[in-house]
């Protein structure tokens, strides 16, 4: 299985330390923040992994993480989305990378406690379509939110002003190669990007979506406070980890 790490975008929520910088340089404790979506690939077994980056600094990423040595890979791949288009947009960038094959995304900015290994374990079973991950959160608001009935999703919403539940959908995806014809009938959203809920849904109307609840913490780290909390979970984490 391939994964791929989306760290595009111009992290305006966090003007000005992305002023000068890629939001997915900056520190989360004691590693630069792309470091944790790459490790949680690796550790769920993934070796061949795709960086799609963009915005400011893009040559920093090479530099820092030349072709994965410090993560046990022999080889890193790199893609450089122009603009702002979405996380959809982002992703289509992979369809050349991902070969037809089924494959795991991951968005930069997404930090987890555990591992996903018996997730993707699951989706390399399912023959076809998609497999995400949800998490309950207090304020649902600020994410995709799923509604579920008879435990099905019936649909998902993003940024919804009166979330139909708490389980939001976690910056990790299943997908097959379907994904890509999908993002190619995509129009884009009112805040002017290609959402990957409009793919979610696409798979979900198709019948191909199935879901995992993650086990363990989540966060992203978009905003002020979500970067402050990544911060702290990340450091409590560590405290535990070295005693
Ligand atoms: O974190 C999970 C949430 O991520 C989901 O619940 C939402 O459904 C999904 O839309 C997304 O919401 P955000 O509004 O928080 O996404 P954001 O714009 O902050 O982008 C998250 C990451 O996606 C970012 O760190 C890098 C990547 N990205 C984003 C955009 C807009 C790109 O690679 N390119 C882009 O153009």
């Amino acid at each position: 299985m391939k994964g791929v790490v989306l760290a595009g975008g111009l992290g305006t929520r966090l003007y000005p330390l992305t002023k000068v910088t890629n939001k997915h340089l900056l520190p989360v404790f004691n590693k630069p923040m792309i470091y944790y979506p790459i490790y949680t690939l690796v550790d769920a077994g993934i070796k061949d992994i795709l960086i799609v980056t963009g915005g400011h600094s893009a040559g920093d990423f090479l530099r820092l993480l030349g072709n994965g040595k410090e993560f046990g890979l022999k080889h890193l791949n790199y893609t450089y989305q122009e603009g702002e288009g979405g996380i959809a947009d982002a992703l289509s960038l992979a369809e050349h990378f991902a070969g037809g094959g089924k494959f795991v995304v991951i968005l930069g900015d997404n930090i987890i406690e555990k591992s996903i290994k018996k997730e993707v374990e699951i989706f390399e079973k399912q023959k076809e379509g998609a497999r995400i991950l949800l998490k309950e959160v207090e304020k649902p608001e600020r994410f995709g939110v799923a509604e579920i009935k008879n435990g099905k999703i019936v649909r998902i919403v993003e940024k919804p002003e009166k979330p139909p539940s708490n389980l939001v959908v976690t910056g990790i995806y299943m997908y097959d190669s379907y994904a890509f014809e999908v993002i190619k009938t995509l129009k884009p959203s009112a805040r002017g990007e290609l959402e990957i809920t409009d793919v979610n849904n696409s798979y979900l109307s198709a019948g191909k979506l199935t879901y995992g609840v993650l086990d363990g913490w989540w966060t992203d780290a978009g905003t002020f406070e979500s970067l402050l909390r990544a911060n702290n979970l990340v450091y409590e984490r560590e405290k535990k980890r070295c005693g």
